[in-house]
């Protein structure tokens, strides 16, 4: 299977930066729902993390602005060094393309449409020939151990293996971050067990994963639990410090325009000091 994580990992000094920085991050929906509240957490590369939390807590609003589906209403998100409210609205897609898979809890795939295809298509802004992009799919689909069902229609799965569909889509293009948004929330144990265990799998080949879970077991299960609450992250296993008690890195956060000792944010044309920019993910990815 090819992997463009080479070219990752040389592309940027890449432990300089979290995957994953948000700094008194705030969303507030029309209407006035404060759903995220002055949020700040990070995240490392290579971590798999838990977001736990009642109904209505804000999870999904964060895993969403995480990755990009929606801008804050106030504060800082930087995903891999990159400030996103800096980056034009095709940067920001690129950033998406190249570094960010998102599962959903309900799969979103397209009816009428093999497996093989829905995860093809997913791999469209690569400008890759549809020959190559089914060649990848179907390897993808290996992946997650799909292999004897690429020309199934979703109709035709079951929905563990539907959300495996859904995840061979979103690692297809091998994003070092996963946000996964209740991946198992509408299976059962046996088939969400094979999702976390694809997880887990993934997460052991480098991939950083943020899952958001209902799942008492599964959460624990998983090296690093942040609680959530009314807009708010009251708990983080990580927060080893007395200091970063209200949550992982709060209070006081690194800059990390300072750690890199310039104010000005990243510009992903410019700040990985080599070809493999964001702009053109086609170059990275196909390198
Ligand atoms: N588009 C929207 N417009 C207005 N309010 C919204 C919108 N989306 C979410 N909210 C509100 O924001 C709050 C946080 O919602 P969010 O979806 O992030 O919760 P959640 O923690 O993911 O919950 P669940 O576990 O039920 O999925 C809720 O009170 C919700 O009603
Ligand atoms: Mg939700």
């Amino acid at each position: 299977m090819t992997h463009p994580a080479t070219a990752r990992t040389t592309a940027a000094p890449r432990a300089a930066y979290a995957m994953i920085s948000l700094t008194g991050v705030s969303r507030t929906y029309p209407g006035g729902v404060a759903a995220l509240d002055s949020v700040s957490l990070e995240i490392g590369h290579g971590e798999l993390v838990a977001i736990v939390g009642p109904s209505g807590s804000g999870k999904s609003t964060m895993l969403n602005l995480v990755g990009t589906l929606d801008r804050p209403s106030a504060g800082r998100i930087e995903i891999d060094g990159y400030d996103v409210s800096k980056l034009s609205d095709n940067q920001l897609s690129a950033l998406r393309a190249t570094t960010i898979g998102f599962v959903f809890q309900h799969f979103h795939l397209a009816a009428r449409v093999t497996a093989l295809d829905n995860v093809a298509d997913g791999l469209i802004y690569t400008g890759l020939p549809q020959s190559e992009r089914r060649r990848r799919a179907e390897a993808a689909l290996r992946r997650v151990g799909l292999g004897h069902r690429t020309y199934h229609e979703p109709h035709e799965l079951s929905g563990g293996e539907r959300q495996r569909v859904a995840i061979a889509r979103a690692v297809a293009g091998d994003p070092p971050l996963l946000l996964a948004d209740e991946p198992t929330g509408a299976l059962d144990s046996v088939s969400g067990n094979g999702v976390m265990d694809l997880l887990h799998e993934l997460n052991a080949s480098g991939t950083t994963i943020v899952i958001i879970t209902h799942d008492r077991e599964i959460a624990a299960g998983l090296p690093r639990q942040v609680g959530m609450r009314d807009g708010r992250i009251v708990s983080d296993s990580a927060a080893n410090h007395p200091e970063t008690g209200e949550g992982h890195g709060s209070g006081e956060v690194r800059d990390p325009g300072e750690e890199r000792g310039s104010g000005e944010e990243r510009d992903p044309g410019e700040g990985r000091g080599s070809g493999s920019s964001v702009r053109e993910p086609v170059e990275s990815e196909v390198a």
